[in-house]
């Protein structure tokens, strides 16, 4: 069986091509971003931690790829540099390596997401990796499981993919589509 973060990136990686607009939300040390990289045209990587710029600007240096802009602001303020996206990625929580304070918080992820949603193209995907066994998380699942649950049907489908026997709060994959044709009815 796949992991939720192997079935994030499949779900991705299904759709993106190298025409494409790609989003990480969460630029961490880069693993999602160089993922991207390789699919997209362009991605636009977001993290609050100077830190997470420096991993992910060697981790694609390393791989010979430039087609990242990485950017030191919240994921919140996204539109300011993207217009439209075909993808984008969320890993919620916090940075293993660094500051386990600074972490994801429920206003500014659901105020990314709704953007995103905005700006997604039809056909386009987004996939959220929530981690929420550290102090804060929960309350950030519910945000994101409240705000998703609540997209129009016509206009996006939405899944989970959730182990269901596995102690310790396992992360899981929160899978958002953006239909290619509003539904009627
Ligand atoms: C779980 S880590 C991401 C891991 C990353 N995807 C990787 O491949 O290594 C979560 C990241 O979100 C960042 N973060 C926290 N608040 C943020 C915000 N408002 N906008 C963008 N990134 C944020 C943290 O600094 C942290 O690096």
């Amino acid at each position: 069986m796949k992991r939720p973060l192997e079935m994030a990136h499949d779900f991705l990686a299904e759709v993106v091509t190298t025409e494409d607009i790609v989003v990480d939300a969460t630029m961490g040390n880069g693993h999602d971003t160089l993922f991207l990289a390789k699919l997209a045209k362009q991605v636009f990587a977001f993290d609050i931690q100077e830190q997470a710029l420096e991993k992910t600007q060697e981790r694609l240096n390393q791989a010979g790829m430039t087609n990242a802009q990485l950017i030191l602001q919240g994921h919140e303020t996204l539109d300011q540099f993207v217009t439209e996206a075909k993808a984008g990625i969320f890993n919620l929580g916090y940075l293993p390596s660094a500051d386990k304070s600074l972490i994801t918080k429920p206003h500014t992820t659901i105020e990314a997401l709704r953007k995103l949603c905005q700006l997604l193209v039809k056909g386009g995907r987004i996939a959220i990796m929530i981690y929420y066994g550290h102090e804060g998380g929960e309350l950030e699942k519910d945000a994101v499981l409240d705000f998703v649950s609540q997209l129009d049907q016509q206009e996006f489908t939405v899944a989970i993919y959730r182990t269901l026997n596995q102690v310790n709060n396992p992360p899981f994959l929160v899978m958002i589509e953006k239909l290619e044709r509003y539904r009627h009815g």
